[in-house]
């Protein structure tokens, strides 16, 4: 992972700041299988810095941006980078105050109490994910309006006193826009450092393409101009952000890898995103202007 930062030219200082923490901290054995194995590399060098950077000032982060920006990809990277377990929370209207704290059961006829993911993440060293914190409702908010303090304390009545370890993390993502989607309020806001989530460049998205596959020069360039002008249509108002999916664009990439043809393949996984009909044939021309039917899916690849 450090290889990982030393590529993207992050800051030095970080970089050592970074093993610092590392060699500081150790890892409880009993959390190991914790920690997660990202999936996918994050890549964007001033999102990273700007995070990491978070991370070792002990704040909050909040990372803002629509759908498929790499916001849980970047959680999963900084909780590798630094090592630490992970607690996941996705937010929906029913999240209670015992789902995230811990409630009282029964275990062999005695109550014990059963920690949540809250209160494992703050005793144990953990990063714990608030995912789509803006479908939490307000049973939720008060909750995380006391864990996000800076006395980082958890002091919630009925809940003995606990301190927040120092090495914990509360790391929150928001995508905004979608139905059933609210404001945050900003007293909560006020508690993170708040990361914009930049819509995908040319450069990312090449180096996210060459890690996934190994795709011919020409294919790749062609993938690259279709999302970037996909990309600039939306960005003018031409077309909504509904097909604007970068994780579609690489499941897509993976069906034509299983033999599907490209034009079925970027059907499934990006026209049919959108339910008008309008706009179905906007993104169909990009594609036909792009890739010829007589392409073969073998020939996209090395
Ligand atoms: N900067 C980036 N670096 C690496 N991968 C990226 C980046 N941006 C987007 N992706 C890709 O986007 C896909 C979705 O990533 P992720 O699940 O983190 O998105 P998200 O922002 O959490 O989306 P959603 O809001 O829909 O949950 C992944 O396949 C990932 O590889
Ligand atoms: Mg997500």
């Amino acid at each position: 992972m450090i290889d990982l930062l030393e590529s993207q030219n992050i800051n030095k200082n970080l970089i050592k700041d970074v093993e610092n923490f590392l060699k500081n901290n150790t890892v409880d054995k009993n959390f190991e299988d914790r920690i997660p194995k990202p999936r996918f590399n994050y890549y964007g060098k001033e999102v990273l810095e700007m995070a990491i950077t978070s991370i070792l000032e002990s704040n909050n982060l909040l990372l803002v941006g629509p759908k498929a920006t790499g916001k849980n990809v970047l959680c999963d990277n900084l909780s590798y980078i630094f090592q630490r377990p992970q607690w996941n929370i996705s937010f929906h209207v029913n999240t209670d105050s015992e789902s995230l704290i811990g409630m009282d059961t029964l275990k062999s006829d005695e109550v014990v109490f059963r920690p949540g993911p809250i209160l494992e993440a703050a005793t144990n060293g953990g990063f714990c994910i608030f995912d789509e914190i803006n479908m939490a409702k307000n049973d939720s908010v008060a909750i995380m309006h006391s864990v996000l303090d800076y006395r980082r304390i958890i002091d919630i009545p009925g809940i003995k006193k606990i301190d927040i370890d120092d090495k914990s993390r509360f790391i929150a993502t928001m995508n905004y826009g979608y139905a059933g989607t609210r404001e945050i309020n900003e007293a909560l806001l006020s508690r993170f450092f708040v990361i914009d989530m930049p819509p995908t460049t040319e450069d990312t998205l090449d180096k996210i393409l060459k890690k996934e596959f190994s795709l011919n020069e020409k294919s790749q360039k062609m993938f690259i101009r279709f999302f970037m002008d996909l990309q600039e249509k939306s960005l003018n108002s031409e077309i909504s952000g509904r097909c604007i999916d970068l994780r579609g664009l690489i499941a897509s990439i993976h069906a034509i890898k299983r033999g599907l043809s490209i034009k079925s393949s970027l059907k499934i996984g990006i026209v049919n995103k959108t339910f008008d009909q309008f706009e179905k044939a906007i993104v169909s021309d990009i594609i036909d202007t792009i890739f010829s039917d007589e392409m073969k899916p073998e020939e996209i690849f090395e």
